[in-house]
Formats: C-alpha cells, structure tokens, sequence
C-alpha cells in the first residue's frame, strides 16, 4: 500500500475474525517495530507475543469491562519498556516514547499487511505482569491485538466509536502555529 493509504486505512479494530495470522506476517510486523527510533538508540523495549487462550482471557480481564472485547482476539502483543534504559528530560520519562513508537510502527505494519489493531492504554498493569511473568524492573507501556478484521464492527465496537467520535480529527488551523504560538 501506499505510506499515506496506510495512514489513512488504519481504525482501532475491536471484533477479528478467526482466520489464523501467519507466523511471517507478524515476523513482519516486528521486524517493523525493531526497526523504530529511541533515546540514544538504547532500544529499551521488549515485546511479548500471546497466543496462549487462557493468557488472552486474562489480559481481557485485567483490562477491565470496557476492552472486555479483547477475550475473543487471536493475538496480543504487550509493549514493555525498561525506564533505566532510557532517559528522563524535564520529569518526562522517554521509555513511554520509546515503546509508543515502535507501537505505532507496529499498528501501521499490521494495516499495511490488511490486520486489525487496537492501542489499548487501559489496564491493570501489576495484573499483566504477574500474567506474562515480567520482571519488576519493566514496565508495561501498551497492549494490541492482532488478528484480521471482520467487516462488519460489532455492536460494544461501534458504541466505543460513537463515545469517543473515533473519526473525527482536529483541523490543521486548530493545532499547527508557525513561527510563533
Ligand atoms: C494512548 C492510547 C490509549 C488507548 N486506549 C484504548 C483502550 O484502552 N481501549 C480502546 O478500546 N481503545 C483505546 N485507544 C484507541 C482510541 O480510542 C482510538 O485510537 C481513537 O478513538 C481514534 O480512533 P481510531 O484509532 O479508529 O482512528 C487508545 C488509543 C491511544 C493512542
């Protein structure tokens, strides 16, 4: 696809069909993601790839009734970032950026290869890691599933949709200055 067709393509997708993802396609997708900028190039990410069922179920449940949706995803891929290996400017943390970006590097990979993805910010974070096993010293920046879409979204997807108005976006004259604020 075209760079701006995938900018312009890529939704949040919460309903998947069963068809199985190809173990190539998300080599893809993460060799996509290695690949992303971060502070000094410290790469102070770590990915998870869940495939497991029951590991799903659990990371549906700890992130709470409004992503109950993700229970029925085929693929997860939990964002992990190690603050100590990234840096700290003015209080602001860079590990959050550094995964965020390859995050993104991921979800547009993924639309690029016709898969489904959804950025979900809103979960039991100590919950995940005692799921997955992550050491202390990690931090859970971000969870996706992965999966290919089906056509039609399903009804707790559209609601989603509705309540946060996922198609609308800022004008440029509302959020770009030049030369001054
Ligand atoms: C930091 C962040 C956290 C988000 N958390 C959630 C979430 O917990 N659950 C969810 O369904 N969507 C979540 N989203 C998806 C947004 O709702 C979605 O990107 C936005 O409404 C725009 O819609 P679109 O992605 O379809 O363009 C999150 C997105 C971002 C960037």
């Amino acid at each position: 696809m075209e760079f701006t067709d995938v900018i312009k393509s890529r939704r949040s997708i919460r309903r998947f069909s069963d068809r199985e993802v190809e173990d190539e396609k998300i080599k893809q997708i993460l060799e996509c993601g290695r690949l992303a900028p971060s502070w000094a190039n410290k790469q102070c990410w770590s990915f998870i790839i869940v495939r497991d069922k029951e590991k799903i179920e659990s990371l549906s449940q700890a992130a709470g009734m409004i992503n109950s949706w993700l229970k029925k995803v085929p693929i997860i891929i939990v964002a992990c970032g190690d603050p100590k290996l990234s840096g700290i400017r003015s209080g602001i943390e860079y590990f959050m950026v550094d995964v965020a970006i390859a995050m993104e590097h991921f979800i547009l990979a993924a639309a690029n290869l016709g898969l489904g993805s959804c950025w979900v910010g809103s979960f039991d974070e100590n919950r995940i890691k005692e799921v997955l096993e992550i050491p202390n010293n990690m931090r859970v920046v971000a969870i996706t599933p992965i999966g290919y879409p089906v056509k039609k979204a399903g009804i707790k997807e559209n609601i989603t949709r509705f309540i946060v108005q996922s198609k609308k976006r800022k004008p440029l004259n509302e959020i770009v200055h030049y030369d001054r604020w």
